[in-house]
């Protein structure tokens, strides 16, 4: 559609990314990680590319889960978050999802249900070696494991999971304790590992164990600071895209846009995009931000408003009405160089497109990047998904 923003889903960058995270991780199973609307990506499309190259995808919320097997995915998905009542252990049951035990009410909530499931469910019991959040502590895991394992609604064997609260290089103590802290809550308990985010992927290999789960790097971000996704061989899957709606002559000192915050310092030509905050792209952004028309970085001016952002394209500039503009994404922007100056990370951009900006998924081609996953380790039983 015409005059409107869009985002552009390379269904290839994902598939790209996914073998980045094996050359990594070569030994590992991935869960990957699908929450929040796939990282804003579209859980659907994402999930499917995902279902066929990773052994398990991860989810926030029941919610998330039942959409996915709603729409037809049958991998194992794994709720992070576990279910909180009867009926949503029921419809976990029912579903076949895999669930996250965090909390010692949800063991009780499992040893009290048992008769009433239509099947034994997997589960991974999550310690808290110093996230501070969700997750047992490490001096419980011995009695809640053995709990699990005794119960006849779970099925054997009960994993053991951990979530790493820094995403730092190099040295980086707090992420050494937690590993230490989880080796030494688990000792010699038999049962599958799963501890690294894709800060641990990417920066510690001690963290891979038997299981990872990459969130941010499948997407082509970067999970740390001052590093950009390009700069570790990641793709970006999401590009902002939209287009020029109106091109036109100023005149040195003209105002632009809400409390005319900026006046044409020369003689210039303004462009107009069709993007603003009301479709996610940030009200706060500065001046001067980059924004790619037509193949060319020109900066941001004036304020960003609800619909429309403007851009300085120069004097005797050649780009007309309907030229296409990237506002982040491949050929624009790194996600990771808009949040910086904004305090926030690459992350939440991406989670704030709004749901009016239409998504337009580019599938992969034949024999194309799809290719690069195939080196995915031989794990197709189901009964052996977990192991
Ligand atoms: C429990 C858990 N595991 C894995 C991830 C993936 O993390 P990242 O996106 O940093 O790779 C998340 C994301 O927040 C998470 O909450």
């Amino acid at each position: 559609m015409a005059g409107a923003p869009w985002v552009r889903i390379d269904l290839a960058a994902l598939a790209h990314n996914l073998a980045c995270v094996r050359r990594h991780a070569p030994r590992a199973r991935v869960m990957a990680v699908v929450k929040a609307d796939a990282y804003g990506h579209g859980l659907l499309a994402v999930a499917r590319t995902l279902a066929a190259h990773a052994e398990a995808l991860a989810v926030a919320r029941l919610d998330e889960a039942l959409r996915l097997r709603a729409g037809g995915i049958m991998a194992p998905v794994v709720v992070l978050e576990g279910v909180f009542d009867a009926q949503g252990l029921a419809a976990a049951a029912l579903k076949n999802l895999d669930l996250v035990v965090h909390d010692p009410l949800q063991v009780t909530l499992l040893e009290q249900s048992q008769a009433m499931l239509p099947r034994r469910l997997r589960v991974w019991l999550k310690v808290d070696t110093g996230m501070g959040r969700l997750g047992v502590q490490p001096g419980a895991v011995d009695a809640l494991w053995q709990r699990l394992m005794d119960c006849p609604a779970v099925e054997a064997p009960v994993g053991l999971m951990t979530h790493l609260a820094h995403a730092r290089r190099g040295v980086c103590p707090e992420t050494r304790l937690q590993l230490d802290r989880f080796a030494q809550a688990c000792g010699a308990l038999p049962g599958p590992r799963n501890i690294a985010n894709s800060a641990g992927i990417l920066a510690w290999p001690e963290s891979h164990a038997d299981w990872v789960r990459p969130g941010i790097m499948l997407y082509g971000v970067s999970p740390f600071a001052g590093e950009q996704g390009a700069d570790i061989g990641l793709r970006p899957v999401m590009s902002l895209c939209s287009e020029l709606i109106a091109v036109k002559p100023l005149q040195r000192g003209a105002p632009v846009g809400y409390g005319a915050i900026w006046q044409a310092p020369s003689d210039t030509t303004l462009g107009v995009v069709a993007a603003g905050y009301g479709d996610g792209y940030p009200r706060s952004l500065p001046a001067g931000t980059p924004v790619w028309v037509g193949g060319r970085p020109v900066p941001l001016v004036g304020r960003v408003s609800m619909d429309l952002l403007t851009v300085d394209l120069g004097p005797g500039a050649r780009e007309t009405v309907g030229t296409e503009v990237v506002l982040w994404g491949a050929g624009g922007a790194s996600v990771e160089a808009l949040a910086a100056p904004l305090g926030t990370i690459g992350y939440e951009l991406l989670c704030r497109v709004t749901p009016r900006v239409r998504r337009v998924v580019a599938e992969m081609s034949v024999g194309g990047a799809e290719d690069e996953t195939a080196s995915a380790p031989p794990v197709n039983q189901e009964e052996d998904r977990f192991g």
